[in-house]
């Protein structure tokens, strides 16, 4: 199976979602309806819904809240694109400029803001206290990962638990929450749902660190998005922070300076340190073991398409090129 075959599997599910997040995008303020079509119809992996999706259905969930529930995911998503963005003045997403380049910072916090509380609208709906305490709970946390990364940038001596700590917050909770609502309104019991949640988590631990190391090793037309966007923020992320502690002492200067200057002025030097200490593998080697965990958590799930898809979306968080 590969991510194709998965989208293939669970495509009609996931029509139901696009037209539900078109139809809840709606606002009568033109520019957020300009604004939140634009980041929305320029595609994206719906990595976050296909997760919900997955787990409600390799539970056999027979109702219509994952539905609404992934297409919730999926705007807490393009909300922290939108604000995260902004925070990194990036100009590149998805193959297009970014909503912050064509429209101002200004509006794109702002409707960044609009799709968060769309969100909670929307996941009130579902009438189930346990959805809203984790999606809240989520919501929180990754804020507060962006938070804490914002601590770190421009500072060489983050360590790579430091680093963790980051990921896990910022990218990870969410795939946690989604793989676990899967669970919930299945009404698993709770082995069930821990094992979805972390599942989850090691899962969007898995991708975050291969989105890292592609902002070094891919293409722009491969990911969609401006290479070395990371560095020029001075973003101390795991292929700098091993290369760092790895590379000779010039080396350990030359990132020391790229990270408290940030730019991407000294890419080449960056570059070469991160080949030369093989930073890139490692980080790779650190994702599969998270991978690893990812699988290992759904030991005790019964067989099905579904749960192969969710093998597969592990392997697929290190294979990706894009
Ligand atoms: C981008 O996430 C932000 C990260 C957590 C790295 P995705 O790579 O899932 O973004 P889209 O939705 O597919 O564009
Ligand atoms: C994105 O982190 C995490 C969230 C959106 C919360 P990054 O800044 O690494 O993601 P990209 O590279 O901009 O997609
Ligand atoms: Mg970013
Ligand atoms: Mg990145």
């Amino acid at each position: 199976m590969d991510i194709v075959a998965i989208q293939t599997l669970i495509n009609q599910d996931m029509q139901a979602v696009d037209a539900l997040i078109q139809k809840r995008l709606h606002s009568d303020v033109a520019l957020v309806n300009q604004l939140g079509h634009y980041i929305i119809k320029s595609g994206g992996k719906r990595l976050r819904p296909m997760l919900l999706l997955l787990s409600a259905r390799a539970f056999a969930y027979q109702g219509m809240h994952h539905i609404h529930l992934a297409a919730v995911v999926e705007f807490i998503h393009t909300a922290t694109l939108l604000h995260d963005d902004v925070v990194d003045a990036s100009e590149l997403r998805r193959g297009q400029q970014t909503a912050n380049s064509v429209w101002g910072n200004e509006a794109s916090v702002l409707v960044g803001d609009f799709l968060y509380s769309r969100a909670f609208q929307m996941m009130v709906e579902v009438k189930n206290m346990r959805v809203m305490d984790i999606l809240s709970n989520a919501t929180n946390v990754i804020a507060e990962g962006e938070v804490l990364q914002l601590l770190n940038c421009h500072e060489p001596d983050t360590s790579e638990i430091d680093y963790l700590q980051v990921i896990r917050s910022k990218t990870a909770k969410l795939f946690e929450a989604a793989a676990q609502l899967g669970a919930v309104i299945s009404q698993q019991p709770s082995e069930h749902e821990k094992a979805l949640a972390v599942y989850g988590m090691h899962l969007g631990t898995a991708f975050q660190l291969i989105d890292d190391v592609l902002d070094y090793s891919a293409t722009t037309e491969e990911i969609g998005k401006n290479i070395g966007d990371d560095l020029a923020e001075g973003k101390p992320t795991l292929p700098l922070i091993y290369a760092l502690k790895h590379g000779s002492l010039v080396q350990q200067q030359i990132l020391r300076e790229a990270i408290i200057q940030g730019g991407k002025e000294n890419i080449t030097g960056v570059v070469a340190a991160i080949e030369s200490t093989n930073a890139i593998g490692y980080t790779t080697r650190v994702a599969q073991k998270e991978a690893d965990l990812a699988v290992e958590a759904l030991a005790g799930l019964s067989a099905s398409p579904y749960t192969d898809a969710l093998y597969t979306l592990a392997k697929f968080s290190i294979n990706r090129h894009f």
